[in-house]
């Protein structure tokens, strides 16, 4: 043990001074030592139960298998195929026209002519005319120009529909239709927002 150079009033003994460096030693207090054991065995047990074990499945790995979940759901990983699938039911677009109805009038006209929004009917498209575009320009909106996200709206059912409606209006050019915005939709190139 080293002597005890002198008593200081805080610090209590001193023991060892180099260079005018005054070094005590007291023991730490309990609630740091609490701290630190608890971090090392919390350490410890997070790690055999999250990772060497595999004992629950790790948190990131959580979150994507339900991010993953959310996807399928929403109808985000259809392929441009799969959405012209369910286009080309006739009891899907029947429904599209009811939430169609409902929904998107206001904006698109009774006809899908155009109104605020442009004419769905004519054969050119601003977002796209595959249609898988189409699908996810409802389902995703397009917050720029005030056309609004209807996957959360709809939900993902009803959203198909609806893009089912819209995909079997393509081209028909309703009669006194707002002006072509966009380009043609050509049927050889590849949708913009493939998955
Ligand atoms: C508040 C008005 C509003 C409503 C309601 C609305 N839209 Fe739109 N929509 C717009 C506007 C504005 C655009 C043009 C966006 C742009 O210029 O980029 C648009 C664009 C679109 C496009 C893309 C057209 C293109 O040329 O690429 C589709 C498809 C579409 N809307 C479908 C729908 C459907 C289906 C509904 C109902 C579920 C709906 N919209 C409801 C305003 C609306």
């Amino acid at each position: 043990m080293s002597e005890v150079k002198r008593k200081d009033d805080i610090q209590g003994d001193i023991l060892h001074e180099y260079d005018g460096i005054e070094e005590a030693d007291n023991h730490l207090p309990l609630w740091w030592l609490v701290t630190f054991f608890g971090a090392v065995i919390f350490a410890a047990i997070y790690w055999s139960v999250y990772s060497s074990y595999g004992l629950l499945k790790p948190p990131f790995a959580e979150y994507q298998e339900e991010q993953a979940a959310i996807d399928a759901e929403s109808g985000a990983l259809l392929t441009d195929a799969e959405v012209a699938a369910f286009a080309a039911d006739p009891a899907r677009v029947t429904e599209g026209r009811a939430v169609f109805a409902q929904n998107c009038v206001v904006c698109h006209g009774e006809r899908a002519e155009g109104k605020i929004g442009p004419n769905l009917t004519d054969g050119t498209w601003i977002h796209g005319g595959a249609a898988k575009d189409i699908f996810n320009t409802i389902r995703l909106g397009f917050a720029p120009k005030a056309m609004p996200q209807w996957g959360n709206v709809l939900g993902p059912h009803r959203t198909q529909s609806v893009a089912a409606f819209i995909i079997s209006l393509r081209g028909t050019n309703a009669t006194g239709g707002k002006e072509p915005q966009g380009t043609p939709y050509d049927p050889s190139a590849p949708p913009r927002l493939a998955p």
